[in-house]
């Protein structure tokens, strides 16, 4: 799989627990453009993590990334935040983008808590650069607001909340003022976006006009389901908690694997035959046709697997 090398050329500790790193090529090329909501998946120490790309979309000369400090997670944030410093490299994989905004929406609605305003900011980038009609609100601890004046330079439509139940009483009236063809986009925690969600779909949003990233999130333990692979018959049952990758590996096959999040794309195994429950952030609607990420993606009832 294609990597870039990318240097740390600022890093900027302004916002408590959060570091914002700005990364180049080390000769100075132009890195790869690409759709406002992506992410770039980091190698760090354990493996890899995604972080949405906050700068210029179009040939830009710089990636932007913030990283929120994880005490609790695999370590990979710490080491961001606690031994990179500038002049270091990283090595990561091109963007990637499965929160894209919608093209034929009428308004995007934009709803973030926490460090889940980061795939905003290059969606505002782009409403602003197209003309397209944008709606934010912005929840987070006071003192912990990241890119706030950045956003008041690209919109006047933007709320910001430092106290949930304000952010609460404007959320329902929010959603249910907005002009049909709205399309709404979710980050944050994973029980803000299900709380954001299930109010939406309460006043009568349709999913399809939903969208949430998820990052680095707990993932439901999900169903038990059969695996077979095609090739040697072998079935086995990966039971619920359990991921597909490790089922196989504990079978005696090895899947190449790096960040287990869905994100990084080493895990891609082919699909011959089943019903998949995608849960990753790497593959694109015509992929998921006949493959899945085997560290998050699960099956329902039996998947037939082409190894
Ligand atoms: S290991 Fe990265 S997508 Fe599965």
């Amino acid at each position: 799989m294609t990597t870039l090398t990318l240097k740390v050329v600022a890093a900027d500790d302004t916002v408590p627990g959060i570091r914002t790193l700005t990364l180049a090529d080390p000769d100075g090329a132009v890195l790869p453009s690409f759709t406002p909501g992506s992410h770039l998946v980091i190698e760090c120490a354990n493996g890899a993590n995604a972080y949405s790309l906050t700068g210029e979309t179009a040939a830009p000369r710089e990636y932007v990334v913030s990283v929120l400090e994880c005490p609790q997670g695999r370590g990979g944030s710490r080491w961001l935040h606690r031994e990179l410093i500038v002049g270091d490299t990283v090595v990561a994989h091109p963007p990637r983008s499965a929160f894209a905004p919608v093209l034929r929406a009428r308004r995007h609605l934009l709803i973030a808590a926490g460090i889940g305003i980061t795939p905003m900011v290059s969606h505002l980038r782009s409403a602003r650069r197209w003309g397209r009609e944008v709606l934010l609100l912005y929840v987070f601890r006071e003192g912990r607001g990241a890119y706030v004046d950045e956003i008041r330079s690209l919109t006047e439509a933007a709320s910001f909340f430092t106290d949930r139940a304000d952010f609460l009483d404007e959320l329902a009236p929010t959603l249910a003022d907005q002009p049909f063809g709205t399309h709404a986009y979710i980050c944050g925690p994973s029980q803000f976006m299900d709380d954001v969600v299930a109010t939406a779909t309460r006043l009568g949003w349709p999913s399809s006009r939903i969208h949430v990233e998820h990052f680095g999130g707990e993932l439901a333990p999900g169903d038990p389901f059969e695996v077979e692979l095609s090739s040697s018959g072998d079935a086995f049952t990966v039971e619920s908690g359990i991921s597909l990758l490790e089922t196989l590996a504990a079978n005696g096959y090895a899947i190449p694997n790096l960040c287990r999040q869905g994100v990084c794309g080493e895990c891609r195994v082919p699909v011959r035959s089943g019903a998949v429950v995608h849960r990753d952030l790497f593959l694109t609607d015509a992929e998921r046709r006949d493959s899945m990420m085997a560290c998050v993606s699960r099956g329902s009832g039996r998947v037939e697997l082409d190894l």
